[in-house]
């Protein structure tokens, strides 16, 4: 069991709430210029990592306060708890061991008493396994072509992390393969997706941990049904067809052959799920020994964050830095901002990683909570982002706090363009930090020869208050190593958040009640009868659907 412990009754939470007004008067280029050492004080190098958190709105006096609010809401023995196999997931009664899953360590972890890791290491080694035969073609297509060409239909934990993988890998693809996802009911994904694919060199993924998912089912079915038109047969559903799944009875239903189902179990959560089977078209598109980088690089991070002190601790302060913001400052969004084309899908997985687990508002208790929970996850790649939303960020009305993530070094080193990205990631951060004065605006706008009458009526509009908070996040290389770290990193600041928020990170119960209403209307949308069965809104969109289709 998790402690239960509400925040807000602790002592550092009321210490954080004063010390808060303390703040909010406090502008960061002051503690700049207070502090020479600022930079070295509050900031990490860790391996090929440096976590810069000095541009935010916060003293060593502040991250004080907030690794006692770790303490006394049981960080520490969560950590633990989980690392150990117990059963944290209290609402489906399981444990949560994303961790074992890229467990490189020949230890064992105990779930009910059963050491899981001897399962854990088989389902590699087949995975391992088949990709060796799907890329040295002794597993070939029903013609006798080599398998090309992966089609992972799986949605949301299923599909976004190998998305987000398979996409900031790229430079790692082994040559001559290509990797497809298909996860949108809307016919139009996997139509789009079978006219770019060949039947004789594709292989299809069906990646469902329940292996019931609606659309995931539906597309799997679709899929299958064009193979045969295009001329494949039942019995060689068994060469093109692959189940990534926890539900065996499921996929042998569906007619996957059990030498192609690779399983993974109830202890993973589906947003936490790229390390298990589930990452199989990872494995298929940049090799196994690559995704096996990744899995130690993730292992390297559960390491750091199981073993390390508090304060040395990445991502516990991560999670305590968007505490602090989010509980204390009010702000209601967090934008992850990947200098990094190849890391264009980084944030869009983590907003299901963190809104998922964390978009909770019961506490451990089953009591409404009287305090802000997840935050909004959001963000797009720099720079366009900054030709986007920046502006909000940077004169809104509102505070987000940013992550800016970059590698030192590219894999496309093309002229300047490296350079130019980085001046963009370093001049944004300190722009939000710094903002700009009036005194400045007047002196630029005095040199570009304006009278003062034009300088006084500008002012108001071009003065940036500044005082925005940001963590920059520097890497040498996005390497799968690299990448794994990053992921595992964030993955635990989620956990680290949700323990103080005393909230169960690990249940989605939110995304039930809309799926069972899309049970209940889609058999009223078979005929031409009206519906009356609902509030006058929705009996009105399915009737005008009705007479419109
Ligand atoms: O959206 C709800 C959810 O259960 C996610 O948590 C999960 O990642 C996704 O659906 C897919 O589920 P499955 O892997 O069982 O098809």
């Amino acid at each position: 069991m998790l402690p239960q412990i509400d925040p807000t009754s602790t002592l550092a939470w009321k210490e954080l709430e004063m010390h808060a007004h303390e703040m909010e008067g406090r502008h960061m280029k002051d503690l700049f210029a207070q502090d020479p050492k600022r930079f070295e004080n509050l900031s990490q190098t860790y391996e090929d990592i440096l976590l810069d958190y000095s541009k935010n709105i916060l003293t060593q006096s502040t991250l004080d306060l907030l690794f006692r609010l770790a303490e006394e809401c049981g960080v520490k023995e969560a950590t633990e708890k989980m690392f150990a196999g117990e059963i944290i997931n209290g609402t489906e009664n399981r444990a949560v061991l994303h961790v074992a899953l890229r467990n490189r360590g020949d230890g064992s972890i105990l779930v009910d008493g059963e050491d899981v890791m001897p399962e854990v290491r088989q389902t590699l080694d087949r995975m391992k396994a088949f990709c060796e035969r799907v890329h040295s073609g002794k597993h070939l297509g029903y013609t006798g072509k080599p398998l090309t060409q992966v089609v992972n239909i799986g949605i949301g934990g299923s599909d976004l992390g190998p998305v987000m993988v398979t996409e900031a890998l790229k430079p790692y693809w082994i040559e001559g393969r290509e990797v497809y996802f298909v996860s949108n009911i809307d016919g139009t994904h996997l139509a789009e997706v079978l006219k770019k694919v060949d039947p004789e060199t594709t292989l299809f993924l069906v990646a469902s941990k329940t292996f019931t998912t609606q659309e995931t089912m539906t597309n799997a079915r679709s899929a299958r049904q064009w193979f045969y038109e295009q001329g494949g047969s039942e019995a060689d559903v068994a060469r093109h067809f692959a189940a990534l799944s926890t539900n065996a009875d499921g996929v042998m239903e569906f007619g996957i052959d059990r030498e192609n189902i690779f399983g993974f179990w109830d202890w993973v959560g589906g947003r936490y799920s790229l390390s298990s089977a589930i990452g199989m078209s990872i494995a298929l598109t940049v090799g196994f020994d690559n995704f096996a980088g990744l899995l130690d690089g993730m292992y390297n991070m559960d390491e750091h964050f199981h073993r390390t002190a508090p304060e040395d601790n990445l991502p516990v302060k991560l999670a305590l830095i968007g505490i602090w913001y989010t509980n204390f400052f009010g702000a209601e969004t967090e934008a992850i901002l990947p200098y990094d084309q190849y890391l264009h899908r980084f944030p869009a997985y983590f907003q299901q990683g963190n809104m998922e687990s964390n978009g909770k508002s019961v506490d451990r208790n089953g009591n409404p909570v009287d305090y802000e929970t997840g935050p909004i996850i959001w963000g797009e790649p720099g720079t366009n982002g900054q030709h986007a939303f920046y502006q909000l960020i940077h004169q809104g009305t509102r505070l987000i706090p940013c992550d800016f993530i970059a590698p030192a070094v590219s894999h496309n080193p093309l002229g300047d363009h490296h350079a130019i990205l980085l001046s963009n990631f370093f001049a944004q951060t300190e722009a939000l930090m710094n903002g700009k004065t009036a005194t400045q605006v007047s002196a630029e706008l005095k040199k570009e020869g304006k009278t003062e009458d034009e300088i006084a009526k500008l002012i108001p509009f071009k003065v940036f208050d500044g005082n925005r908070p940001t963590n920059s996040i520097l890497v040498k290389k996005i390497t799968p190593y690299v990448l794994g770290q990053l992921i595992a990193l964030y993955e635990h600041k989620i956990f680290v958040q949700g323990i103080i928020w005393n909230i169960y990170s690990f249940d989605q119960w939110g995304v039930e009640l809309g799926k069972q209403l899309a049970k209940a209307i889609l058999p009223e949308l078979g005929d031409g009868a009206q519906v009356q069965s609902h509030d006058s809104s929705t009996n009105g969109l399915i009737n005008a659907y009705k007479e419109w289709r």
